[in-house]
């Protein structure tokens, strides 16, 4: 069954294809504070929603990269019938081929698709190049919320190094040089949510398109999901938004109150 087609009938129902609640969402984009006129990047937009709210906020220009046509073409056809096409374009692309100036966005968000670099550090390394001095940086990740068992593992095909662990997540941006700003992680009500409304989407596809031949392998997919994530996802993965600032203050002096005294006592700057 072709990719696309498969997400495209499970998300239909999600305004954003992620497990992290509306309220958050608009929780987080209230925090962003972009400038009049400046530039948010998303790659793997899915359907844009959160270029579309940001925009709507700021009155800022967004830029959203993705590789499914479906969500490509639903996403250009809303913004051109709000007339709001020229403040938000849409590139149907592989993220990892996206070029664009360095340092170029006040903010650059990949929600939930951090596999296009190769992980959650190698994702934070590439937004942060295009973000400028004093911008942010935000990643949508899964999280180990404990030591994730075989039968897990085996049954969803994840390596055990997959993901990392919350705390994890934010040490790697730190290492990258970031300052940690703030994670909004999913509930289970929101996890809930997220897995159940594909369920129903699948399954309401199946009841009305019976002839499709893309039927079976649908259901079989998504009902096997549904177990994996009842069985152990559901108290095994966790998932957040982090948010990172790009050029911060450091906190090596803070984070090391020894090092403050070891300079104060050589006479060293502060
Ligand atoms: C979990 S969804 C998240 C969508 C969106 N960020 C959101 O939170 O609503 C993952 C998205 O990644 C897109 N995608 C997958 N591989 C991609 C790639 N190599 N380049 C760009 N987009 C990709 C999919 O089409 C899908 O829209």
């Amino acid at each position: 069954m072709d990719l696309w087609k498969f997400f495209a009938i499970g998300h239909e129902d999600h305004v954003f294809c992620n497990p992290l609640s509306e309220p958050k969402f608009d929780e987080l984009i209230a925090q962003l504070a972009i400038p009049y006129g400046g530039r948010i990047l998303d790659i793997a937009c899915g359907k844009a929603e959160l270029l579309a709210r940001a925009v709507a906020r700021y009155d800022c220009l967004g830029v959203g990269v993705d590789l499914s046509p479906f969500c490509v073409a639903e996403a250009r056809a809303r913004f051109e019938e709000e007339g709001r096409a020229s403040a938000i374009e849409v590139v149907e692309a592989n993220g990892s081929e996206y070029e664009a100036p360095l340092g170029s966005f006040d903010v650059t968000c990949c929600i939930g698709a951090t596999w296009i670099w190769g992980g959650f550090a190698p994702t934070l390394r590439a937004l942060s190049a295009w973000t400028k001095p004093g911008g942010l940086v935000l990643v949508g990740e899964p999280f180990w919320r404990c030591a994730p068992s075989r039968e897990y593992l085996e049954a969803a095909g994840h390596g055990r190094d997959s993901f990392g662990t919350h705390q994890g997540n934010v040490e790697a941006g730190l290492g990258l040089g970031l300052g940690f700003l703030y994670a909004m992680v999913s509930s289970e009500d929101d996890w809930d949510r997220y897995e159940g409304l594909q369920c129903n989407a699948a399954e309401r596809y199946a009841r009305e398109n019976p002839s499709d031949p893309d039927v079976p392998e649908l259901l079989a997919r998504v009902r096997e999901a549904r177990d994996n994530y009842l069985r152990w996802g559901r108290r095994e993965l966790g998932w957040a938004v982090y948010a990172f600032l790009c050029d911060p203050v450091r906190e090596s002096a803070e984070a090391d109150p020894g090092s403050l005294r070891r300079r104060s006592a050589s006479g060293g700057p502060r």
